[in-house]
This record gives structure tokens, C-alpha cells and sequence, in this order.
């Protein structure tokens, strides 16, 4: 082998591009941690990480604006108490990266009004908020494709509920690439094997949801106490016997996905080790399974949150560094659309 390809050999291989975002407005819940935040640190090992704190679509609802910036800190300490590492996965607020809103107005001028009318989220955000169906509730799917696209992005880790905004940002990338040429990396959903779907404690058939009310969901920083409470008072069924049936035990078979998510054991081997001790056992087993599993992402997030200056480091570090990469793509799209050359380009 001679020089050149030793060197080639030992170079580091690109991996995989994995963007994903949360908006920092409201409480984050166990469904949001069991269904996203622990498979993003996961996903560390194999994929380079973009983990976005996506404040410019919370806005498309009205926001508290000191209500706001204090979420985005908290929403920065979550993602590192949850495991995510900032050294290695990029953390940062969308606000601080002007290449979203600058590639959006751009993708804005490739999306119909057609296609963008069809998506149920906008339909069911513009019935919640009549009083304010604003343009950037209507055009929320093309920021979000923009986020995507900018990084280059192979995959997309989201729910279901954002599966439709995915399929219109591979739309809107392969219709650009049809005209200018490859200049979008398509991207693909990414569903994780493992991670369960966590139900509402009240309406086991419903999934947890932040815009339901309180005792509906256990919150990723409710206290010991809270959580005991709320799943002392979760809905059950009255046949007594613990079994795992979503369709005709939804509540019971909602703590067994619980359990099992956080470590608790198998499915199978929890139910036949609670065989005939009650839901009261049932439920003390899911109480301790979430409180261990909350503890140390509780203690992280108070040691981050009491240690602003740090966290503002971070996400003012990474923001540069997804700064660099998204101006890549940035100017790569002015350049095809004929925007006139900046004098100062390197
Ligand atoms: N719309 C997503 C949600 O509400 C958040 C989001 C914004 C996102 N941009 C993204 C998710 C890009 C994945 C990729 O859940």
C-alpha cells in the first residue's frame, strides 16, 4: 500500500447525519423521554448528532417571552441531563442559526399552497387557536424542512405525528433537486426498533400528551411525590389481573410498557412475577421503575440549570459549529437560485 492510501485508510468515515427538534414550549413528559430523548443518546454511538432546540416554530403560538428564554436553558439542560453529550452531538437554538429562517423564506418559493393546506397539524393548530391562524402556523412545515435539509440530514427520528411534515420536505428537496441538481441529501424517517408508545394515566387509549391536563402525564422533572401521586391514580380496568392486552386493558398494559421502557424486566416476566398481587403492586413496581429512572436526570438538571454560564457556553459553541455547516448548504442554494456573489466569500 503506498502512502497515499495508508492515509486514506486511517481517515475517520463519514457517519450518517441524525437531525431531530424539540420546541421549548411546555413541560416535556415520560412519553417524550421513553420516545425521544433516550434514543437520541443512543443514536450518539452510530450517527453524527444535530439535536435542535426549535424556538422559532414555538412561536407560531403565542409565547411568554421570559417564559421562552427560560425554557430554551431548561430545554438545553434536559437534553444534557437525559445523556446527550454536547461535546459530541450538537446542541443549540434555532434562533441563533439565521441559515433556518434565511433557507426557509428560500424553500417557502417551492412549496404550494396546495400541499401545505392538506397537513392535519395545521388544521388541528389553526382549529385550537382560532384567534390567531397566523402565516408561520401555515408555513411551519417548510422551516421544519428547512432544519432538515440544511445539515444535510440522512435521518429524521420523529413520531408519527410529524410523519407528514417529513414527506413535504422530501417533496419540497426532490423538487429543488429536480431543478438545481443534487444539492439536497433526501432524507429518510428514522423509527426507532425499541421505544414504546406511553398512553395517558387517565385516558390509557390516548397518548400521553403535554396539552392535556396535569394528572395525565408524568412530567420528565415531576418530583418523586408527583409521580406516586399520578400513577396511584391511574385509570385501570376492574378484572383484576395483570396481563399485557393494549386493546381491552389499555391502562394495565400502559404501566407493563412503563416498567419494561425503564428497565423493569420483560413484559411477559413482569406479569408473571406480579401474577395475582394486585394493581397496587402493579403500580408501586411502574412508581419505582420512573423514579429510578428520573433520579439522576433530576440531580443533572439542577446541578446544569444552577450553572447558566455553562450552558449558555454550550449552546453558544455549538450554535458556531452548526452555523459552519448550515451556510454550507446555505450559500450552495443562493448560488442555484442566482443570488448575486458575495464579495467576501471564502
Ligand atoms: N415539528 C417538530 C415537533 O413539533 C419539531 C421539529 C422542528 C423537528 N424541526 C424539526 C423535528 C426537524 C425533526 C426535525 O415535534
Amino acid at each position: 500500500m503506498d502512502q497515499e492510501n495508508t492515509q486514506a485508510a486511517v481517515k475517520p468515515e463519514k457517519k450518517p447525519i441524525i437531525f431531530s427538534g424539540i420546541q421549548p414550549s411546555g413541560t416535556l413528559t415520560l412519553g417524550n423521554y421513553i420516545g425521544a430523548l433516550r434514543n437520541w443518546v443512543t443514536l450518539q454511538d452510530q450517527y453524527d448528532c444535530i439535536y435542535c432546540i426549535v424556538d422559532e416554530h414555538a412561536i407560531t403560538v403565542r409565547q411568554n417571552p421570559a417564559e421562552l428564554r427560560r425554557r430554551c436553558l431548561e430545554l438545553a439542560a434536559i437534553y444534557i441531563a437525559s445523556g446527550i453529550d454536547p461535546a459530541r452531538s450538537l446542541i443549540y437554538c434555532q434562533s441563533h442559526v439565521s441559515a433556518h429562517a434565511e433557507l426557509a423564506w428560500i424553500l417557502n418559493c417551492f412549496t404550494y399552497m396546495g400541499e401545505l393546506s392538506r397537513m392535519t397539524q395545521f388544521k388541528a393548530k389553526s382549529a385550537a387557536h382560532a384567534d390567531n391562524i397566523n402565516a408561520g402556523l401555515f408555513t411551519y412545515p417548510v422551516l421544519m424542512a428547512a432544519d432538515i435539509l440544511l445539515y444535510q440530514t440522512n435521518l429524521v427520528p420523529v413520531g408519527v405525528d410529524q410523519k407528514q411534515h417529513l414527506e413535504i420536505c422530501r417533496d419540497i428537496a426532490m423538487r429543488f433537486n429536480g431543478v438545481y441538481g443534487d444539492v439536497f441529501t433526501i432524507p429518510e424517517g428514522y423509527i426507532p426498533k425499541t421505544g414504546a408508545k406511553i398512553m395517558s394515566l387517565q385516558e390509557p387509549q390516548k397518548k400521553m400528551s403535554k396539552s392535556d391536563p396535569e394528572e395525565t402525564y408524568i412530567a420528565i422533572l415531576d418530583e418523586p411525590d408527583a409521580i406516586r401521586r399520578k400513577i396511584k391514580r391511574a385509570v385501570t380496568d376492574s378484572d383484576g389481573e395483570i396481563r399485557f392486552d393494549p386493546e381491552n386493558k389499555p391502562g394495565v398494559s400502559n404501566l407493563l410498557s412503563i416498567i419494561s421502557a425503564l428497565g423493569g424486566g420483560e413484559i411477559n416476566a413482569v406479569c408473571a412475577e406480579l401474577q395475582g398481587q394486585g394493581y397496587g403492586k402493579l403500580k408501586e413496581r411502574a412508581t419505582d421503575c420512573v423514579i429510578a429512572a428520573l433520579d439522576p436526570l433530576h440531580a443533572e438538571f439542577k446541578r446544569l440549570i444552577a450553572d447558566k454560564g455553562y450552558l449558555q457556553g454550550v449552546i453558544d459553541e455549538n450554535a458556531e459549529k452548526a452555523a459552519y455547516l448550515a451556510n454550507k448548504t446555505l450559500r450552495k442554494v443562493q448560488k442555484k437560485v442566482g443570488f448575486a456573489a458575495r464579495g467576501e466569500r471564502k
